[in-house]
Formats: C-alpha cells, sequence, structure tokens
C-alpha cells in the first residue's frame, strides 16, 4: 500500500480569504513553521525548530522558509532557486508528503497544526533541508540520458512524426526533482536501486525513435537494481510535482525488458 495514501488528507485552509482584490489588500494569517533540523557543525542529531510568522493568502512554503531566513534565522539551509516549480531544486517532505516548497500554498493546508517540513527521504542529509544529491544523479548518469543516434550526422534536424513524439512526451517534463525516487520505499532500504526518476528519463530515450541505444538502457535496467526493484507502490506517482505518470512508465520499460526489444 502507498504510505502517502495512508496520510491523513489535509484538512481544508483555516484561512478566510475574505473578498481579495476589491480593496486590494490580501489577508494575513499566522503561522508555525516546525523544520526539522540538521547542523553538523554544533549537533550530533537532527531536532525539530519552530517558528511563528505572519504570511499571506499568496504565500507558498518556499515564501515562509525565506522569511524565517532573511528575518528570523540565517543560518537555516535549504535549496531552492527558480521558486516556480521547473529547476526542481526545493523537494521536500511537507506535511509527510513529497513537495515543492514553491508550488504548495500555505493557504492549502491546515494552518490550525504546525507546518512540519523534513529533507527527502532515502540520501544523506548534509544541512536541514539539503541531502546530498549526487546518489540520485549517480543512478541518472548510468542510464545515459542524452541521445545516442549511430547514423550520419544530419545537415538538418532529425524528423520525427507527431506519434512517435507523443511515445515518450510525458516523460519529457521530468525536472529532476527526486520527490518520486525519495518516496519510494524500495530505494528507501539501501539506495541501491536506480528509482524512478532514473528509470523515467531512460524512459525518454528508449521510446524516442531518433534514439539507438534503447537496448543498452534496457540491459541496464534489467540489472537486479534496475526496474524489477518496483513494486508498485504508485508513491512515486502520487509524490510527482509534474503530474507524471511516473509508474506508467516504469510497467512500460518493464514490458520492453521482457519483450526483448521496444
Ligand atoms: S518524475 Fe516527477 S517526481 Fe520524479 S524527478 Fe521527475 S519531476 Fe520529480
Ligand atoms: S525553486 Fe525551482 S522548482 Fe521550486
Amino acid at each position: 500500500m502507498s504510505t502517502t495514501a495512508t496520510e491523513p488528507a489535509e484538512g481544508p485552509s483555516k484561512v478566510d480569504l475574505g473578498e481579495q482584490g476589491s480593496a486590494g489588500e490580501i489577508e494575513s494569517f499566522e503561522v508555525t513553521l516546525k523544520v526539522r533540523r540538521y547542523l553538523p557543525e554544533t549537533t550530533e542529531d537532527s531536532y525539530w525548530d519552530e517558528w511563528r510568522v505572519t504570511m499571506y493568502g499568496t504565500d507558498r512554503v518556499l515564501d515562509a522558509l525565506h522569511k524565517v531566513k532573511w528575518e528570523l534565522d540565517g543560518t537555516l539551509s535549504f535549496r531552492r532557486s527558480c521558486a516556480h516549480g521547473i529547476c526542481g531544486s526545493d523537494a521536500m517532505r511537507i506535511n509527510g508528503r513529497n513537495r515543492l516548497a514553491c508550488k504548495t500554498l500555505l493557504k492549502d493546508l491546515d494552518l490550525s497544526k504546525p507546518i512540519l517540513v523534513e529533507p527527502i527521504k532515502g540520501l544523506p542529509v548534509e544541512k536541514d533541508l539539503i541531502v546530498d544529491m549526487d546518489p540520485f544523479f549517480q543512478s541518472y548518469r548510468e542510464i545515459m540520458p542524452f541521445l545516442i543516434n549511430k547514423g550520419p550526422e544530419p545537415t538538418k534536424e532529425r524528423l520525427q512524426s507527431a506519434e512517435d513524439r507523443e511515445r515518450f512526451d510525458d516523460t519529457t517534463k521530468c525536472i529532476l526533482c527526486a520527490a518520486c525516487t525519495s518516496s519510494c520505499p524500495v530505494f528507501w532500504t539501501d539506495g541501491q536501486y536506480f528509482g524512478p526518476a532514473a528509470i523515467v528519463n531512460a524512459h525518454r530515450f528508449i521510446f524516442d525513435s531518433r534514439d539507438d541505444a534503447g537496448d543498452l538502457r534496457l540491459e541496464i535496467l534489467n540489472d537486479k537494481e534496475g526496474v524489477w526493484r518496483c513494486r508498485t507502490t504508485f508513491n512515486c506517482t502520487e509524490a510527482c510535482p509534474r503530474g507524471l505518470q511516473v509508474t506508467k512508465a516504469i510497467a512500460e520499460v518493464k514490458q520492453a525488458v521482457l519483450a526483448g526489444s521496444f
């Protein structure tokens, strides 16, 4: 059973945003932000730290983290870059679910309780919400996430039909945030499994009609740490902030391995 499916659903927002816009004012409210912290230079163990902050109806969890960092405690550490759901750098566990902090509106959470923010699971924590992404990107590198074409260099672009392009359209949308891989109980066990994100990115090239190395990628994913470790828990699909059909992509790669060709 999916672990995320057993978590209590967020209750309705406790924030009455009133008649916004008419007076040009945005309603403010108090939020308790509770962050799982780890400061290796001062403490051996992680601990919870919390702050009460005034936020607004348009604010996201990332805005609350910024408020704490910029106004209350500059030592709070987390990754972010684009702040708009594109770079994939701010995946974290928010109220027990993997999400992007920049895509999670505070008003959509149950603000009658503290908002719990923790680092994603299964990767070593370096500081506060920052994890070591090297194991994640190592798996990504191993599936060769680039076009390999053994034919002669074309003088123009490599043409592809709309139907052929559609075959891997969903998996082109991955932003490598690791929300899927770090929500996978198989990945949590030993971190050896390639993980959903690597398989999604292999899918993107395996099913690309212009690529010639699909068989090689399928061979790599037929490894004991490859697609067969997937237990179809659907955690990955539920966690993906881009709405990718992650489990479906893994199933298609499994079928391609079984078929011995794509
Ligand atoms: S498949 Fe979705 S959750 Fe996984 S890394 Fe890509 S964007 Fe993130
Ligand atoms: S900061 Fe770039 S995806 Fe959230």
